[in-house]
């Protein structure tokens, strides 16, 4: 078993309703152990079914450091493996996307069909089994047109969330969607600090002004009822049939809420980016569902398009930020939408989400950083994503420790 003493002693160090001990943000045996004990635990959001548009459609990718391949089988299923070669371990699929009728090895070109099934292997002599030496699998789900994959033996169950948010995402009508737009941002920070700051908006009155147009930025955890402007809206998407109302377990979170009074849509000026609309209910003016997966991503869908955000850690003071924008698939650029107008306030909020992240990187760096307090008011959905970090690390550690325990009996004999 791997030696967790020291991280062990980290989690038990951190003292409740407090940012985490440096070591958590800054050690390269934490950032490898994160990888492994949450990345690829759990289910992550890799993007949408329209990602893969035909027979054969694949991307290759990385999940926790692993590299993985998924593809739509002839069936019309998407299927994932481990993009490794059971010869002797070759990348099958360089990253990046494409469309594949076999996935051969570039090696020594053993083949595969898209069930992962191996159908070609040169000169391996008698006795050789091909049937033992397919792509080992990943679990993969789709919801509404939304697409995850998880490298646990052992998934938490996805049930839950496909009936709480399903009927969330159907409305938006993701399967008749387009990739308008994608953006990978660098951040110098570490991957837990990019998204402490992604789950609050305690920042934003200060260092996002676009965003304050049309973002309740006051609002409270999974967005409640307080205000009277709510609850019209809640009342309003009753009468519209959109379902929407809070819904949660440990890794994910949704709900549908109301833009600040006058916005439809999250733009520099709270008017739709795009005329032909993803969901036409209510014309459009629905407020914004936010759903959310622990650990790595928020998604915003308004009438008119839909932004997804998620962060891919790289190193220990290195993460990755990728954002899509998604609108109709019959929705024209330069007709429907002017794409520097549709991706203009995200743009604007990453950056500045950016610089802040890079500075609590640098802050934390410090020998004088000590953990600090959340606010309980503004910071509670940070909160949550902490306690979903040390809980699943302390999880991870403990099912190791059972798992080694025998031997170490054995050992004492
Ligand atoms: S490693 Fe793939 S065919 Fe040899
Ligand atoms: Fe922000």
């Amino acid at each position: 078993m791997a030696d967790y003493s020291r991280i062990k002693a980290a989690l038990g160090a951190r003292e409740a309703g407090h940012s985490l001990p440096q070591s958590l943000y800054n050690d390269d045996e934490v950032f490898a152990f994160d990888q492994e004990a949450i990345f690829r635990r759990t289910w992550i959001l890799i993007g949408f079914e329209i990602e893969f548009p035909a027979t054969g459609s694949y991307q290759a990718l990385h999940i926790g450091g692993a590299p993985i391949i998924v593809i739509r089988d002839r069936q019309g299923a998407l299927r994932g493996f481990h993009n490794t070669c059971r010869h002797r371990g070759a990348e099958l699929c360089a990253e990046g996307s494409g469309k594949a009728t076999r996935l051969v090895c570039p090696y020594h070109q053993w083949t595969y069909d898209l069930a992962g099934k191996l159908i070609f292997a040169g000169r391996m002599g008698d006795g050789f089994s091909p049937e033992s030496h397919g792509l080992r699998p990943i679990h993969v789900e789709t919801l509404a047109g939304t697409v995850y994959v998880c490298l646990a033996d052992s998934p938490p169950d996805f049930q839950p969330y496909r009936d709480a948010v399903g009927p969330m995402l159907e409305p938006h009508d993701f399967k008749n969607a387009k990739i308008a737009h994608e953006a990978t941002l660098l951040e110098r920070a570490n991957w837990k600090l990019v998204m402490e700051n992604a789950r609050e908006c305690y920042h934003c009155a200060g260092r996002h002004p676009e965003l304050a147009v049309t973002f309740p930025i006051y609002a409270k955890g999974n967005f409640e009822t307080v205000s009277e402007h709510e609850a019209n809206f809640e009342r309003r998407m009753v009468e519209l049939g959109l379902p929407g109302l809070p819904a949660e377990e440990n890794w994910w979170q949704a709900a549908r809420f109301p833009l600040n009074e006058g916005a439809v849509s999250m733009t520099m000026d709270g008017k739709r980016a795009v005329a032909k609309l993803m969901c036409p209910i209510g014309d459009g003016d629905i407020g914004s569902l936010r759903w959310a997966i622990e650990p790595h991503s928020f998604c915003h869908s308004t009438g008119d398009f839909t932004f997804m955000f998620t962060c891919i850690p790289l190193n220990t003071r290195e993460t990755l930020v990728l954002g899509k924008w998604l609108v109709h698939k019959d929705a024209v650029e330069g007709v429907d939408y002017d794409l520097a107008n549709l991706v203009r306030l995200w743009d604007a909020t990453n950056l500045e989400d950016r610089d802040l992240c890079e500075l609590n990187q640098r802050g934390v760096n410090s020998p004088g950083y000590v953990p600090g307090p959340y606010s309980a008011v503004a910071e509670s959905l940070v909160l949550r994503f902490v306690n979903y970090y040390v809980t699943q690390a302390k999880a991870f550690i403990a099912a190791a420790e059972a798992e080694a325990e025998p031997i170490h009996a054995i050992a004492a004999e």
